[in-house]
């Protein structure tokens, strides 16, 4: 159980989104690899996707911490730590974190990247909330960004038409009401897991050479059914565990906020928790997977289509590359 001895909870008080304008539908697809649009609905649940053209990761999260700063008036030199979750950084160095408070002349902050896949907002946020309950941060802005088109092979359809990009920015602050913000997490890592969802080239096991380019290994690879069969079991056992350990039954949680890979996963961890429909939070359909983005992506759309209300109890979890899996237990505080 976490530990919730200290003084203070983390709430989340501000936030943005960005998504790139260009769609690639599931009609583009057919277009350029052997695949059927409906083939794609019911197997994943996704219709459309946003590419970013132009410009990296750290171009998406500028774009979420506009959208927030527009939102929420937040003076950004008041920040203290900056974490980025994200698989497609900028580059290996300087860390995408270092090169957003260029962009944005925060001077004010220090921070790093986390590596964690598609658990990665999960894990950022835990960091969060250990600098925030610890008291050594008192502002802490976590990003969930990625620009998936930059690692996808457009002509591998096992891959090509899962993902797409976007970046999200929330802003995390301590609170002493002890039954606001993040109440629970778990947080587990298989590294056996690794060899069937990975990118192989680039790293220092394998230098980018011609020979690494050829065999396209500069690529996201995925063993989808592989991934499938524990990505079902681990999200759905976080879940559930949640609920379990805080005595929440169905009725009250708010929403499941799943993290957005296949609309089957998502479907099989609702069922687990004993929850309808109408409490599962899905955009996948809309962006495809978005890697670190999608589960803060699904909190923000639902919160603008007013469906997401202070003091709801949510359960986020996800499943990524590593293995690494999650989940939180939280109250939405806005
Ligand atoms: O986000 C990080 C964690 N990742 C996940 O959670 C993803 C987990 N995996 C999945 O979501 C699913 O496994 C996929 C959506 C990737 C694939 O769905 P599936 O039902 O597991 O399909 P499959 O891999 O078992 O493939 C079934 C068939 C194969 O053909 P054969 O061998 O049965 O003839 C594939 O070649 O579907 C074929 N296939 C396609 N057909 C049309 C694979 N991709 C496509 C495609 N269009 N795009």
């Amino acid at each position: 159980m976490y530990n919730k001895n200290g003084k203070y909870n983390t709430k989340v008080t501000a936030f943005g989104k960005f998504v790139p304008e260009t769609i690639y539908d599931n009609a583009y697809f057919e277009s350029i690899v052997d695949t059927k649009d409906e083939w794609i609905v019911t197997r994943t649940g996704i219709k459309e996707r946003r590419i970013l053209e132009n410009g990296a990761t750290s171009d998406l999260a500028v774009g979420a911490i506009k959208d927030m700063v527009r939102r929420f008036d937040v003076d950004l030199n008041t920040i203290d730590l900056i974490i980025v979750a994200t698989v497609t950084p900028d580059m290996f160095f300087p860390s995408t974190a270092c090169v957003i408070m260029d962009k944005l002349n925060i001077k004010s902050a220090w921070g790093f990247d986390i590596s964690a896949a598609c658990s990665a907002f999960i894990f950022a946020v835990a960091t969060a909330r250990s600098f925030i309950e610890s008291g050594a941060s008192k502002k802490v802005l976590v990003i969930g960004a990625d620009k998936m088109s930059a690692i996808t092979d457009y002509t591998d359809r096992n891959t090509c038409i899962l993902f797409g990009d976007a970046g999200t920015a929330m802003l995390f602050e301590p609170t002493e009401d002890k039954e606001d913000g993040f109440l629970d997490q778990i947080l587990f890592c298989d590294g056996s897991g690794g060899k069937y969802l990975y990118m192989l080239g680039g790293g220092s096991l394998n230098p980018a050479t011609h020979e690494t380019v050829d065999k396209k290994m500069h690529f996201i690879y995925q063993d989808g059914k592989a991934v499938f069969k524990v990505a079902v079991i681990g999200m759905a056992d976080v879940a559930e565990e949640l609920m379990k350990r805080n005595n929440l039954k169905p009725e009250d949680v708010a929403f499941l906020v799943p993290h957005q890979a296949n609309l089957r996963i998502v479907d099989a961890t609702r069922e687990r928790m004993g929850i309808d429909n109408s409490k599962v939070m899905v955009n996948i359909d809309k962006y495809g997977n978005t890697t670190a983005a999608t589960i803060p992506l699904c909190m923000i759309d639902y919160y603008d289509e007013g469906k997401l209300k202070k003091g709801d109890n949510l359960i986020l979890a996800s499943f990524g590359a590593g293995y690494t899996w999650g989940g939180i237990y939280m109250k939405w505080s806005i």
